[in-house]
This record gives C-alpha cells, structure tokens and sequence, in this order.
C-alpha cells in the first residue's frame, strides 16, 4: 500500500458525522505542558544587563524563566510535540484518532510548512488537518475557541490545540526593557465530544486591533520598522515592544474582557471557579484580580518561574491546575490572554 493510501484509509469516516449525531457538548479531555531544563535567573541577567533582581521582581514579578537549547534541537516543535504527547495521554487516545491540530505560534522554525505538520508527523496523527494559528500570546485561545466550534458543530471530533512559543530565539538580549519578560514553554489541550449538554464554552470571543502593531511586533525587513522609527539590521527578527503602552492597553483589557464575557454568560465573577490568564506582568493580574475582588487561589500566577511564555502561558497555568487535582469537574473556568497583533479573547468553559 503507498502511503497516500494508507493515510486516507485511516480517516476518511471518523471526520464527519452524520447530522443526527452531532454532539452538542465539548470536554477537555486531557492536558500536558513542555518545559526546557535551561533556566535564566534574575541573577544571570545581573551579569550582562543594567538591571537588578530587585527591579525586575516589583516591575514584573519574575523570577526565572526556560530557555530551549536550540543546539540540542529545543525549539517550539519539539516544546508542542512533547505538550501534545502528555496531553494526548492524559486523554487516553491515541495521536492517530486526532482529526485537527491547531498550533498557536509566533515562533515556529518556518513558515512553511507550518510546525502543525510537522508535529502531526512526529507524534503519528498522520492526515490530520494541521494549521499554525497567529495571534501572539492570545493563540492559545483563539485556538481553543476555534477547537470547540469545529467539534460543536459535528464536523470533527478530536482536536488537539497547542499555544507554545521559542521566544528566546526572537530576544535581543542586549535590550534589557524585553529580554527581562520572556520565556520559551509550551501547553496542549485535546478536545473531545461529550453527551454532557453542559460542558463545553459559556462565552467567548475573539478581537483584534491591527492599528496597534507597532506596539509589539516582530520586523523580518528594514522596511518592516513603523514610519518615523527606523530600524537597524541587529534589531530585524527581534522583537520589538512598547513596554508602557502594552501595559496600559493590557491593565484595560484584560479587566473589560473579563466583564464582557462574564456578561455574556449571564455570570458573576465569584461564579468563576478558575481565572486562567496569560502571564504577561504580574502586576497586570493584580490589577484585574483587584478590579473583581478575586481570591488570590483563584487567579493563578506562576510567571515567577516561567516569565512571558507566550501562547504558552494559558495552557501551562491549566496544566499546571489539573495536575494538582485542582480542576474538578463541573468548574467554571475562564481562560484570558492578550498580545501582539493587537489581539485578545477569552473563553468561558463548564469543564
Ligand atoms: O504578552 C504581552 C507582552 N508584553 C507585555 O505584557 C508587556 C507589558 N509591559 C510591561 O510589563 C512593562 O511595561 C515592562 C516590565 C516591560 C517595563 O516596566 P515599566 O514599569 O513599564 O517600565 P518603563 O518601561 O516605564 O521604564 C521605567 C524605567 C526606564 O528608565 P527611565 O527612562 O525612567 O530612566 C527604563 O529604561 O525603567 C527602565 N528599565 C529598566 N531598569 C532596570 C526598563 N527595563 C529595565 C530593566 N532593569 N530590565
């Protein structure tokens, strides 16, 4: 049998189903998480930077952060493939009952082929339709939204999506206002369908805001610097943000993305069982944790050890959770990220 063969054999019926089966409710089914071993310290930065463990805890929060070995191969395909593998597990299936893979990412090796591929070649869901999502930090949700929908509507049903970014191979570690923040890490969920009518999304939504690109951006050219702000080669493939104006777009936000979907759902904000929010400062978690009065074990914080991951931060938080039993059955959880494009989103789950 030729391998194309082989390939449409495996899946041609499992995709689609017939409208009479169309299940209504969507689980997560399982989770995992990849980290590099490599570790960069406040202290490490000390060593090269103008800079000071001190500033960086009160400004942000962070600790330490892991850094991928780009010479062992550590890069985003190999944080999302190991993600998707414990998560795949987690959910007892096996990587060839995948039907789609969304792969949130800003720093996959190329373009094309987009990593999605190449992971659903290398854990064996060989044939499933498999896409990098843009969205920056919010990729994570953005792809989880889009997940659900492709299974709440009959036409797949088993998606995994991975939010998972190699920032450090996108660091100018020279530029001490970036450098500080970032981490590389990688989180993966794999959805399913359930007869459980209540579980699945309460609310969501998806936003983006391209006017403010130049706020957090990624230049690949010369000519990709913004008018008025000229670039120079060191600083093409690295990335460039607006640390001030992020941070005030973000304290907003977040706090009015929160409301808005709570809103929607007809829910208050002590009726949410889990906040899980993309680690960007942690002084930008405190002020929404303010804003709704939130119990400090409802809004989970871990950028001390991991920093800005990314697209990987909200699959980590919630890794992190379920790993430690703390995600039961039934619970409310609200999942929230913003980031470069401008974007942002949120997606309010019954798990
Ligand atoms: O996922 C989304 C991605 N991005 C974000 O979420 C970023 C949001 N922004 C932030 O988290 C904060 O803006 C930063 C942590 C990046 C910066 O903190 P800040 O309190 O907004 O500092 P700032 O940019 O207003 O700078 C204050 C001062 C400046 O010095 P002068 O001009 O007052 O003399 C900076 O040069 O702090 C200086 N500075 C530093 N000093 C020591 C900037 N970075 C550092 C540093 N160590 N690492």
């Amino acid at each position: 049998m030729n391998p194309a063969d082989a390939t449409t054999a495996r899946r041609p019926a499992s995709s689609v189903l017939p409208a009479q089966h169309r299940p209504a409710g969507v689980r997560i089914a399982g989770s995992g998480s990849h980290l590099p071993e490599g570790r960069l310290t406040n202290a490490d930065f000390v060593k090269f930077l103008d800079t000071s463990d001190e500033w960086i805890v009160q400004r942000t929060g962070i600790r330490e952060r892991r850094m991928c070995d780009a010479d062992k191969g550590e890069n985003a395909r190999w944080m999302g493939g190991n993600a998707l593998r414990k998560a795949l597990a987690d959910a007892r299936l096996d990587a060839s009952e995948l039907d789609m893979l969304i792969f949130g990412t800003v720093t996959g090796e190329t373009l094309c082929p987009a990593t999605a591929c190449r992971v659903a070649a290398e854990v064996g869901a060989v044939g499933a339709g498999a896409f990098d999502l843009a969205a920056a930090c919010s990729g994570f949700v953005y792809g989880l939204n889009l997940g659900h929908e492709l299974i709440r509507s009959g036409a797949y049903r088993r998606v995994g999506v991975v939010g998972c970014d190699h920032m450090s191979s996108i660091i100018d570690y020279s530029d001490r206002g970036v450098a500080i923040l970032f981490g590389d890490g990688a989180g993966a969920v794999v959805l399913t369908p359930t007869d459980d009518l209540s579980k699945g999304i309460l609310a969501q939504s998806m936003h983006a805001d391209g006017s403010g690109w130049h706020d957090l951006y990624l230049p690949h050219h010369i000519r990709d610097f913004p008018a008025g702000q000229p670039g120079t080669p060191e600083k093409v493939h690295k990335l460039q943000m607006n640390g001030r104006e992020v941070f005030k777009f973000a304290v907003r936000t977040f706090g009015d993305l929160i409301e808005q979907t709570l809103t929607k759902a007809g829910l208050q904000a002590d009726q949410v069982d889990h906040y899980v929010c993309h680690q960007s400062n942690a002084r930008i978690l405190e002020a929404s944790r303010e804003r709704f009065g939130l119990p400090a074990e409802r809004l989970h914080v871990n950028i001390d050890h991991y920093g800005n991951t990314s697209a990987g931060s909200v699959p980590l938080v919630f890794d992190e959770l379920r790993r430690a039993g703390r995600i039961r059955d039934g619970d409310i959880v609200l999942f929230v990220a913003f980031g470069g494009g401008l974007t942002w989103a949120s997606s309010l789950w019954r798990v």
